[in-house]
């Protein structure tokens, strides 16, 4: 696929007049005043990333940049399938490896690019077809997400596999070759190696209702009806010089299927509009409270694949740009996520609140989302620090008899049965006022009644 040729297609069919419709918007203002990217995502239950290569992480500029603003990180290569099985059955990690351990020792989650993908494939997949690449592809999927297990926010499982233009179809590839199921074993696959991560689809041409996204919408609605693993849609977002009017209606249509959505490449063509195109996404994703995140793609206009379009929040001196105003400014005026009310509110509430709280009282809150199956479950706990932040937290929860805790990442267990404490592990415990955090664990029984306590240090 040529990818420059079809970013120009959708740039001159893109819907003009929206820009200035979004510009409008009214928003539910949260006082807020968030002077980093990051800080500023993270005040709203958000991240915000960047891609990245790794060969960059040594240059001071540009390392200096990524640490201050962003809290996650994809890799722009180094996960994809050529650069982890170079040939059949040998993996490399070197890359990724090292994006996770910077992204753990600074604070930052993880999104994992691409398990499978009809582009960089290595040299002996792409002269594969029928069931010897089938099951080549989902061993791929297999083993590296066994191998990532634990240390990825959101896997893009399968990337970019329906067709441009008006078929709403799918993409021809030796993927879609192998059966058109070959995306739901890909998503299966994934679940069963790496339960506690989110399973994207990810595409770009996406960014308003077109015959493409629709495609996928129906391929997403499908996938929910009969149990199909998917958690999330991602929207490329490689934009030109005007933005869609239906860019944020296209990412609520998808959220009310039941799934996240993030924005997950975002760059835009330089000139007059690009720092208001910027400030529009992040609005519309603020307006969605299933858009969990924002990733741009690169760091420095000097670090894009789109080279002269300058496309990025940052000139290759490092300065901010126009842009990255406009999208801290939409950051700290949006709306927070909600965070999930309490299951259980107190039935008789003291009528004398306490004059000395106990210990951890307003340190910080916890909410969990469950995914359960026959037998067993994966508990997403979230971390909200309260208005003193926090130097660490613990975690207390009370499994149902029979269930037990097999597997944590993101915090340290005590315990597998009855009552189970986790605690923070390095780069998550520090906490600024109103930051959020994530940890999972995964458990064999039920999952069912687990209420998280929260105590802070
Ligand atoms: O590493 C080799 C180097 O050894 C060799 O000398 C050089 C010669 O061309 O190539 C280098 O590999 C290049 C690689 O980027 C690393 O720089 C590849 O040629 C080049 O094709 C590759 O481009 C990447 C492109 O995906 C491949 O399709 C871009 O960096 C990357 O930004 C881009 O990312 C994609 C997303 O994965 C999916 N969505 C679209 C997005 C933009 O195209």
């Amino acid at each position: 696929m040529n990818h420059r040729r079809a970013l120009r297609a959708a740039v001159t069919i893109a819907v003009t007049g929206a820009l200035a419709a979004g510009m409008t918007m009214t928003l539910t203002s949260t006082a807020s005043a968030g002077t980093t990217l990051r800080a500023s995502a993270a005040e709203k239950g958000r991240y915000f990333g960047a891609a990245v290569a790794t060969g960059k992480l040594s240059t001071s500029v540009y390392a200096t940049i990524l640490n201050r603003e962003f809290n996650s990180v994809v890799a722009e290569n180094e996960m994809k399938w050529d650069a982890t099985e170079p040939q059949q059955g040998r993996f490399s990690y070197t890359g990724g490896d090292r994006l996770v351990s910077h992204a753990q020792a600074n604070g930052m989650s993880v999104r994992g690019h691409a398990l499978l993908w009809h582009q960089q494939q290595p040299g002996w997949a792409q002269g594969m077809s029928g069931s010897a690449l089938r099951n080549a592809a989902i061993n791929h999927v297999t083993q590296v997400a066994t191998h990532f297990r634990g240390k990825i926010h959101s896997w893009d499982v399968v990337n970019e596999a329906f067709a441009d233009g008006g078929s709403g179809g799918r993409r021809d590839s030796n993927l879609q070759r192998t059966g058109n199921d070959w995306i739901e074993a890909a998503f299966r696959a994934a679940r069963a190696a790496d339960p506690g991560a989110k399973l994207c689809y990810n595409d770009y041409n996406t960014d308003g209702i077109n015959a493409k996204s629709t495609g996928i919408y129906n391929m997403v609605r499908d996938f929910k009806s009969r149990g199909v693993p998917i958690d999330c849609v991602g929207f490329q977002s490689h934009l030109g010089t005007s933005l869609a009017g239906d860019y944020q209606a296209n990412l609520q249509r998808f959220a009310d299927l039941g799934v996240d959505v993030q924005i997950t490449e975002l760059d835009v063509m330089t000139g007059g509009n690009q720092a208001n195109i910027f400030g529009a996404v992040t609005r519309a994703c603020m307006n969605v409270s299933r858009c969990t995140g924002i990733t741009v793609w690169g760091v420095r206009d000097c670090d894009s694949w789109r080279g002269s379009d300058n496309a990025l929040l940052f000139d290759c001196n490092g300065n901010k740009k126009a842009a990255y105003t406009n999208v801290l400014n939409a950051l700290n005026a949006g709306p927070a996520i909600p965070t999930d009310p309490p299951t259980d509110p107190p039935t008789d509430p003291p009528t004398d609140p306490p004059t000395t709280p106990p210990p951890g009282t307003g340190g910080c809150s916890a909410s969990v989302s469950l995914n359960s199956w026959t037998g067993g479950f994966v508990a997403t706990v979230k971390v909200t620090a309260g208005s003193a932040g926090t130097n660490g937290w613990n975690v207390g929860v009370t499994l149902a008899s029979g269930a037990s805790v097999t597997n944590t990442w993101s915090a340290t267990a005590s315990g597998s049965t009855g009552t189970v404490r986790f605690t923070n592990v390095d780069y998550n415990g520090r906490l600024g006022a109103g930051q959020v955090t994530e940890f999972g664990f995964q458990g064999t029984g039920s999952g069912a009644g687990i209420t998280p306590t929260c105590t802070a240090s």
